[in-house]
């Protein structure tokens, strides 16, 4: 019962879904949590507050004030009182708002005040869930540290069919649970992530780079810190941004920069997860003047970099982890056992580039982890969080 006893915030905004909300206090009840609801003045168009109060036990708080005896509902002592704000259904109004700060109602107000982590379930017509803005407000709550429940794809209440559809109570109770499950189990821990790509300067306007995102390495940083490990994240130059107070991010531009802080870094972590797709190689020399072009060829030379992973790898005490990547494009298996053996690795994440959703481009990510023993697991395509989530579950079991 990783529920009994919990606070939780259930706030309920203007959408169809707002009926199934019943159904996810109940559950949420019946799982031995206290439940305290908040509903935008358009969610009360959806379901009447008496139905919900009915269900917690507890008045449902939707205005500043009580009109009849002007009795204050203070946003700020909610934010203390829960150990979790569920907003179940989000709609794309509420999540531009809660992505920009307009606090114009109840349960906007409480969202600022949040001390808790808050895990949001959006719901809406395809069209609104696909639209940029949308998407780019998800993007901005999940780099706050907010937990998103992806919506399922299926008939929408419009009748049109599509991704928008709030995702089923019994799910949104799973990852409630999970989230429990899981909070503070990594406290004390101290983890080291390397992300993004890294860039070798030609000249003052050219560089060596590759097309990592930093989106798996963030993702491990976001799932490490929300588990409660205080995460230091060492990335190259990506578009990024993370807000949790967990992570302490610092940024670099070339291999050698990460190395220099990675090195340095390690003494005091208990596991450094390496994402970042590092350059091999950097010119041998660094032009302080732009390239001009001259004749038919320009040759560069290229001197190589310093592994991190193995240099890790060598400083290794036996109480610290060291998780590397590889990304291959043939031989998989026997490259990245290799590479388990040569950086003095705990275990590799190993993705291909055979595999459809896999790699720098995409959303979602295909792997497989192989440990110094040769044990292999091979897991299903998910999304860059799902997976971040499965590699910390190998990481720290
Ligand atoms: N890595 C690193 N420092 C480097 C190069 C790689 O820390 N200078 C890390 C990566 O972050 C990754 C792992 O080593 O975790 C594997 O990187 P990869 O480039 O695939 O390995 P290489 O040893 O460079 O092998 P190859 O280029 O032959 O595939």
């Amino acid at each position: 019962m990783v529920l009994k006893d919990k606070h939780i915030v259930l706030g309920i905004t203007g959408s169809i879904a707002a009926y199934k909300a019943a159904s996810l206090a109940r559950l949420l009840i019946k799982a031995g949590a206290e439940v305290q609801i908040v509903i935008t003045p358009s969610g009360k168009e959806f379901i009447t507050p008496v139905t919900l109060s009915a269900l917690t036990g507890k008045p449902v708080v939707s205005e500043f004030f009580t009109a009849n005896d002007g009795t204050w509902h203070s946003h700020v002592d909610l934010g203390q009182w829960a150990d979790l704000m569920l907003i179940a259904p989000a709609t794309a109004a509420t999540l531009a708002k809660m992505a920009n700060g307009i606090a114009d109602n109840m349960l906007i107000t409480s969202y600022l005040s949040m001390k808790a982590p808050v895990i949001i379930a959006p719901a809406m017509d395809l069209d609104m869930f696909a639209h940029p803005s949308t998407t780019q407000n998800i993007e901005l709550l999940r780099s706050y540290g907010n937990i998103v429940v992806e919506p399922a794809a299926g008939e929408l209440a419009s009748r049109l069919t599509g991704k928008g559809r709030m995702e089923e109570p019994e799910k949104i109770m799973a990852v409630v649970e999970n989230f429990f499950t899981r909070q503070g189990s990594l406290s004390k821990k101290k983890v080291l992530i390397t992300a993004g790509p890294t860039y070798e300067r030609i000249d003052p306007v050219r560089f060596i780079g590759n097309y990592s995102s930093g989106k798996m390495g963030f993702a491990l940083a976001e799932e490490c810190a929300r588990r409660g490990a205080e995460v230091t994240l060492v990335t190259g130059p990506v578009s990024l941004k993370t807000n949790h107070p967990g992570i302490t991010r610092i940024d670099v531009e070339s291999a050698a920069e990460m190395y220099n802080v990675s090195i340095k870094a390690f003494l005091s972590m208990d596991a450094a997860i390496l994402c970042a797709a590092v350059a091999d190689f950097r010119p041998a020399e660094q032009y302080a003047e732009k390239v001009k072009r001259s004749g038919d060829m320009l040759n560069i030379s290229l001197v190589p970099n310093k592994d991190i992973a193995a240099s890790l790898g060598k400083m290794k005490k036996a109480n610290q982890l060291l998780v590397g990547f590889a990304l291959e494009t043939n031989d998989e298996e026997t490259n990245a056992l290799k590479k388990i053996i040569k950086k003095n690795l705990d275990f590799i994440v190993l993705n291909s580039l055979n595999d459809a959703g896999a790699g720098f481009k995409y959303e979602t990510n295909k792997i497989t982890i192989l440990n110094r023993n040769g044990e292999r697991k091979d897991f299903a395509l998910k999304t860059k969080k799902e997976v971040a989530s499965d590699i910390i579950d190998e990481t720290f079991p």
